[in-house]
């Protein structure tokens, strides 16, 4: 049973009336999916695994390697470091055993409790990727579900700013890979350490620096009345105020952000400029730009963070991440620097689908299309089996030819017409056409579908032939 466990906010299950809910043995039963969830049809499962298969290819061609770890975790896991907001969008329930659990909202925590669980025989660097569904009980809207698929990437074991560029590189060549280009989307960075410098060292007192943190996340987000509103409730000093809105303004002015830059401590611009020249070096300045509304709602973070935004300003955030140097260490590991990011699928889809970029047919086209024109299936059958099945050498320890992806026909026209055209529709590249005379002689028609030509050929040759033909 869900419960609320201490967190603020759980999982209540509520159903509109409607057609598919009904009065069962006097109860109102209800068969709607939860709300903030999705149903993958075949076309939206295609658009899912043309998403997942990019981030896995490109996770791979980085150097990093896949891990899963349980849907649910112990609530403790979260309570410790995730922060106030994801702890209160936490599906929290307890178990027969008293046990308080909650399904996991972001997969950090697991990935960290995973590393501190085997650190000493883990190789390092550690260099891990993930893709788990993940579970916030957010109001649902547009680019936040309550149920979505996030990429994580972790680089462990590096503290350089070099793993840090590897992340933001990963994360950009994803992003090209499924048809983005670097006028599509900005990544916005900053440096929490650094920042806590600067505001020290400015106008923020040492006790007020996370409502800083707090306000600063907001600045952007807020029109004027609401930031008004926000220095009240965060009990600003009419100083702070000031300094808040030059921040503010400096979204449309720059020169303002750059005159007070210009009285920070002299290390922490050079370490801003020398994090620029670094991105610069590796291809990525024209992407990235330092932005100090960026800093991150997620407690454990501890450096550098970063955010990728749809550079029109449309859309929630497509990624998000940092260093989280002290999570390891605190789930009872090594101390080991870590930096890694989330990609969720809600987000990139909805911006794929509003330029235009996702490939018209994702649908997995068919090699071959079996036509069966006789009274009796039987051949027809055996020839799909034989096609579809791969074929291995004699001691099967390796595969010599893989089975082909072979659909046929389960409509009872014999009209080879319409079964040609169903042929084209799922995309097959040859048809094997099984007519009566044909098949009294042992032969069959095969139909090149691309350039249209066709043959007779014995139906014992038929893999030899069509293996033939679908060679790159
Ligand atoms: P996050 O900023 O909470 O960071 O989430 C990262 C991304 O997950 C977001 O930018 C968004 O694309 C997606 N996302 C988050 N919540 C939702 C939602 N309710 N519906 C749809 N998509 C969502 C983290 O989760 C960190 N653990 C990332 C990380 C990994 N940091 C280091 N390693």
């Amino acid at each position: 049973m869900f419960t609320a466990c201490g967190v603020r906010r759980v999982f209540r299950t509520s159903f509109k009336n409607s057609r598919f809910s009904r009065k069962l043995f006097g109860m109102t039963v209800n068969f709607q999916a939860p709300k903030g969830t999705r149903d993958f049809y075949p076309s939206d499962m295609a658009v899912r695994r043309f998403i997942e298969d990019i981030w896995r290819k490109v996770s791979i061609r980085h150097g990093f390697q896949e891990v899963d770890g349980p849907t649910f975790e112990s609530l403790d896991l979260y309570r410790v470091k995730s922060g106030d907001e994801i702890v209160s969008q936490l599906f929290a329930f307890t178990d027969r055993g008293e046990r308080e659990l909650a399904l996991r909202p972001e997969f950090t925590p697991t990935l960290a409790r995973m590393v501190a669980q085997k650190a000493a025989g883990l190789p390092r660097p550690i260099k891990w990727f993930s893709i788990p569904r993940c579970y916030r009980a957010e109001q649902p809207q547009k680019g936040r579900l309550r149920e979505f698929i996030q990429w994580n990437v972790d680089f462990i074991g590096d503290a350089s700013d070099r793993a840090d560029r590897e992340c933001i590189a990963v994360c950009v060549d994803a992003l090209m890979e499924c048809g983005l280009t670097a006028a599509d989307i900005h990544i916005g960075w900053n440096h929490r350490e650094l920042l806590t410098q600067a505001l020290t060292s400015t106008f923020v007192a040492p006790d007020r620096v996370s409502n800083a943190y707090y306000i600063l996340d907001r600045l952007q987000k807020y029109d004027f009345a609401a930031r008004k509103a926000l220095y009240q409730e965060q009990h600003c000093t009419p100083g702070e105020c000031e300094h808040f809105e030059t921040i503010a303004s400096a979204g449309t002015s720059p020169e303002v952000l750059t005159t007070w830059m210009n009285s920070w401590p002299v290390a922490v611009t050079d370490a801003i400029k020398t994090f620029e020249k670094r991105l610069a070096d590796s291809g990525l300045a024209e992407i990235c730009r330092f932005d100090l509304s960026v800093v991150r709602g997620l407690a454990y973070y501890t450096g550098f963070v970063f955010e990728v935004v749809d550079a029109q300003g449309q859309n929630r955030a497509i990624a998000g991440g940092g260093r989280y140097d002290k999570l390891i260490e605190m789930f009872g590991g090594p101390a080991m620097p870590a930096v890694g990011f989330g990609m969720g699928d809600v987000v990139l889809e909805i911006l794929l689908r509003e330029r235009n970029r996702l490939p018209a047919n994702l649908m997995p086209p068919a090699d071959v299309f079996v036509i069966n024109a006789l009274e009796d299936a039987t051949i027809s059958d055996q020839l799909v089996a034989r096609l579809r099945r791969s074929q291995w050498n004699a001691d099967h320890s390796a595969i010599t030819r893989p089975g082909l992806n072979v659909q046929t026909s389960y409509r009872s026209t014999r009209n080879i017409g319409k079964l040609l055209q169903e042929a084209s529709g799922c995309g097959a590249r040859v048809a094997l056409i099984l007519a009566p005379e044909e098949v009294s002689r042992g032969m069959i028609k095969l139909k090149n579908l691309t350039d249209r030509t066709e043959a007779e050929i014995a139906i014992a040759d038929v893999p030899d032939r069509v293996h033939g033909m679908l060679k790159p």
